[in-house]
């Protein structure tokens, strides 16, 4: 049986439109799914929507619609940006969905009856944007701590999850499993929260319909949280603990923004507990872009729209770069310079001017035809070791979701390719019949290297690697055993590409 892997992306709310954040999660998770499929796991890749709450009530009344109406509008919209980026998901959860407000009421009822969750009374600051609540000394000057915008003064009758319980449990698990939080310096700033203590939680709204009833008392909405973060199992069906619940659960890795870790390293692991659930076995968080130096925002008229880069650059221009460009878990700069100095440059320059000289060569001196090769020099049996070993070297950045570092790893290959024709100069060899055989076997490592090379990008860039590996002539499958050198065999036909990425004049 295949091992399984399962990966998450946070679920998008439904009243804002896709924008480059958003779609930086996803393409990392479909990256790492696509990856982990590559390598032989039985894959399950999440994402969704987060349709209910105050927040979308609110836009929807703006908007002049029902809730609903406005979900299924915008739910649209992150559908077709995934189809158009690549995205690779198996499932795709709406938090209106039966099957979905089936298991949040089941997850409720079940820490209700439990005693861990109990019938209280809340008076505290709330943000609605951020569906927040604050105790008056976490306010900065009056404002939400988070996003600088007004609280308001709430007081309900609510029920209480109670999360300081589960203080010591939790705290004890971070410690025992360093690696449950991601990256360092996240989780040092959650178990600072943590020693701080942890005060019960509200997880019930008298004040807004738009949502999942509490089992046995419909004049409360399940808080937003509770509700959003349950699409986690309730995508395998839970509560049904068979089927994908008992094959994918726990899930291998929630990936998320660093914006949302505390929900999901304190609130998600806690309602596991008390519902007596397995945690996750990790939490990566991820930065936040900036746009040419500045904050994202609809005020600024800055916000980066996937659809608008990709028909201008490319989808796999697009995939690249945000991963390339800034290490995964730091905040990094989206800037229009940047993004065309590296499509010029890693793009056109390296990875197609490689594959264009190669496969030209290859239609000029064989007519397309691989010839049967010789005894490897030293300067192939380099290359073919550099080839051989970044793969190793990719699986342990990708394991510890090192994007960039693993591009990085694939690029020096390519730059060995590049330096590799320029050492042998094939043009110097195609001048005398005599060295055809030598001819053969440089043009053999060149592509051969290649072609894992593109095998392992498929990952990264599936576009682009489909193109290479049939101008390639690989009509194999595009599996693990497909990395292993020696898969070109002598008769294969190699056709010349256009260029992989054009260059973009600016
Ligand atoms: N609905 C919640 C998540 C619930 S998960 C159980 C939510 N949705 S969101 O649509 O507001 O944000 C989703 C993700 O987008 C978050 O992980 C957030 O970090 C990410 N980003 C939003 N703006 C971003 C940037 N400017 N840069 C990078 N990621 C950003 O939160």
């Amino acid at each position: 049986m295949k091992p399984t892997f399962y990966v998450t992306t946070p679920i998008y709310y439904v009243n804002d439109v896709p924008h480059i954040g958003h779609a930086y999660t996803t393409v990392a998770g479909d990256v790492l799914a696509r990856y982990k499929r590559l390598m032989g796991y039985d894959v399950y890749f999440l994402t969704g929507s987060d349709e209910h709450g105050q927040k979308v009530e609110k836009a929807a009344t703006t908007a002049g619609e029902t809730p609903l109406e406005l979900a299924d509008r915008v739910v649209k919209r992150f559908q077709a940006l995934w189809e158009r980026l690549g995205i690779s998901h198996n499932d795709f959860i709406r938090t209106t969905q039966e099957r979905h407000k089936n298991g949040v009421s089941s997850i409720f009822k079940k820490i209700l009856d439990k005693g861990d969750i109990y019938l209280g009374e809340y008076e505290d600051w709330y943000c609605t944007p951020c569906e927040t609540f604050w105790t008056e000394t976490q306010l900065i000057e009056g404002r939400c701590p988070d996003c600088n915008r007004q609280v308001e003064k709430l007081k309900e009758e609510s029920y209480f999850f109670r999360m300081s319980k589960y203080q010591d449990q939790l705290m004890a698990h971070i410690e025992a499993n360093p690696d449950f939080i991601q990256p360092k310096s996240k989780r040092n700033e959650i178990i600072s929260f943590i020693k701080e203590g942890l005060r019960d939680l509200s997880v019930s709204r008298t004040t807004f319909t738009w949502g999942i009833p509490v089992p046995g008392n419909d004049r409360h909405i399940i808080y937003v949280w509770f509700d959003a973060l349950t699409n986690y199992i309730t995508a395998l069906g839970y509560p049904d603990e068979s089927g994908n619940y008992g094959k994918y659960w726990p899930v291998d890795v929630h990936l998320i923004g660093k914006d949302i870790l505390r929900f999901h390293s304190v609130y998600w692991p806690t309602f596991l507990m008390a519902a007596g659930l397995p945690l996750p076995k990790k939490v990566f968080a991820h930065g936040w872009w900036t746009v040419e130096g500045q904050k994202m925002s609809k005020s600024l008229q800055n916000v980066v729209e996937p659809n608008m880069l990709i028909d201008k650059y490319g989808v796999d221009a697009v995939r690249y770069f945000i991963l390339r460009e800034v290490p995964f878990g730091m905040d990094g700069d989206f800037s229009h310079t940047a993004l065309v100095q590296r499509i010029n440059s890693d793009l056109a320059n390296d990875i197609g001017n490689l594959l264009s000289r190669s496969t030209a060569m290859a239609v000029k001196y064989f007519g397309g035809t691989l010839p049967a090769i010789g005894e490897l020099t030293e300067i192939d049996q380099a290359l073919k070791q550099k080839t051989v070993d970044m793969i190793e070297v990719v699986d342990k950045f990708i394991d510890e979701l090192a994007f960039s570092k693993a591009l990085q790893a694939i690029w020096e290959v390519i730059s060995a390719g590049n330096k590799y024709i320029d050492d042998t100069a094939p043009w110097t060899l195609a001048k005398d019949p005599a060295n055809s055989g030598r001819l053969a076997t440089v043009m053999y490592c060149l592509l051969e290297s290649q072609r894992i090379t593109h095998t392992i990008l498929s990952a990264f860039l599936p576009a682009t690697s489909t193109k290479a590996l049939a101008s390639l002539g690989w009509n194999g499958a595009v599996t693990r055993e497909g990395l292993a050198w020696g898969g070109l065999t002598a008769g294969t036909t190699i056709t010349k590409t256009e260029a992989l990425f054009p260059r973009i004049e600016e």
